[in-house]
């Protein structure tokens, strides 16, 4: 069990096979006075009703399903619920589901009463390897991802990576290009460890997938306890692959998924840094090799994308501040540094580095 002190909240990780049999015991130690669930509906119906059997009082669940939940009106539906079950500021919210319900279900929870408990179940990838730490809440508005947020960090994240295991393919490997993020950003060790783990979570093995998740969710807590509010440039480092991955997601509509949109977008940083940088080959090659081993994506070609209709979208990135922005260079595994750059200067980098894809 991983702990940390977040925004004055000492954020509890239990991540495990099984760890949802934990659960009552873990949100009971947190003392709220009542609770709320909210739960993506493409959750199977027994974890559901697991939950619901570790909270027996609890009321909802309140459902949503994946992105459709990040809006205004969903969130504006659960807080009603929320009021109409006489939550006080003592309550806790649950969310149960992927990185789109704990998004949004965080960001009611954190304007409900100026703010109520609350507490993640992720139930896909992405969420068990990334977004349920670090306290990044938002909704979508007005065409715009993510424009609306705060940042709001869970009192506990139970991670089951069971669940994981009866996820497709297509979704089990949608978080690894974060994974493979981090082990970039910790070092030579942690990319070895991926490397190693990798076959097993992609055959569902308890092990491996309880490994990954444990590993990845600890070290984005660390990370982001130095720079609980993404103020000192610390947690910045997080950013890697995201600036190109941003802006192959706004540019395709949102079509290319996040994961895969950041597995591209990894790979091309990798490449732009080795240009400022002269980053090894082999890491870029072991990066794309991982990322090839789980199916995705690791160039613009692989998604029927060019250089030229990517770029004109980094200028909609909400990173960006005024004409400049902050862009992880990567010196060597372990070795990030955050750089900032004009918009006009990055772009015609990410250009250079797209010949090297
Ligand atoms: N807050 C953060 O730090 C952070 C970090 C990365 C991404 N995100 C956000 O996370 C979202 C993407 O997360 P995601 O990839 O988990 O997508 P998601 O939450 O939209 O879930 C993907 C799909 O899987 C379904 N689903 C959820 N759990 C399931 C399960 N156990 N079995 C079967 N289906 C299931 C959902 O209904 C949805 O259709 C984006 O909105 C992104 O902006 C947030």
């Amino acid at each position: 069990m991983a702990q940390a002190s977040l925004d004055r909240i000492p954020t509890v990780v239990e991540a495990g096979w099984g760890a949802l049999a934990r659960l009552g015991e873990i949100a009971g130690r947190v003392g709220p006075d009542s609770y709320m669930i909210a739960a993506d509906m493409n959750v199977p119906r027994d974890i559901v009703e697991a939950v619901l059997r570790q909270l027996p009082n609890a009321r909802g669940p309140y459902y949503g399903r994946g992105e459709e939940s990040k809006s205004l009106e969903w969130v504006l539906g659960l807080l009603d619920e929320m009021i109409s079950a006489g939550l006080t500021r003592s309550s806790l919210l649950l969310a149960v589901g992927g990185g789109a319900i704990l998004d949004a279900a965080g960001f009611a929870a954190s304007i409900y009463m100026r703010g109520v408990r609350l507490g993640y179940v992720p139930t896909t990838s992405l969420s068990m390897f990334d977004a349920a730490v670090g306290g990044k809440t938002a909704i979508n508005y007005l065409g715009r991802k993510n424009v609306l947020g705060t940042f709001y960090h869970p009192h506990f994240v139970v991670a089951d990576a069971s669940i994981l295991a009866r996820l497709p393919r297509e979704r089990l490997v949608e978080g690894i290009a974060e994974l493979v993020k981090h082990a970039v950003i910790s070092g030579w060790s942690g990319l070895d460890m991926v490397e190693g783990v990798l076959p097993g979570v992609l055959d569902l093995e308890p092990e491996p997938l309880v490994e990954a998740v444990k590993w990845s969710l600890e070290f984005k807590l660390s990370i982001v306890s130095k720079d609980f509010r993404d103020e000192k440039g610390i947690r910045a480092v997080l950013n890697l692959g995201h600036t190109a991955g941003h802006a192959i997601e706004a540019c395709s509509g949102f079509k290319v998924s996040h994961g895969r949109a950041v597995s591209v977008g990894l790979v091309w940083e990798l490449e732009a840094s080795s240009i400022i940088v002269g980053t090894p080959r082999d890491l870029k090659t072991l990066v794309s090799r991982l990322l090839g081993e789980a199916g995705l994506p690791i160039s613009l070609e692989d998604l029927g994308l060019t250089p030229g209709e990517v770029i004109p979208c980094i200028a909609s990135d909400k990173k960006r501040r005024g004409r400049t922005m902050l862009f992880p260079i990567v010196e060597d595994a372990g070795r990030v540094e955050v750089r900032v750059f004009d918009i006009a200067e990055l772009s015609q980098l990410l250009i250079k580095a797209s010949g090297g894809l």
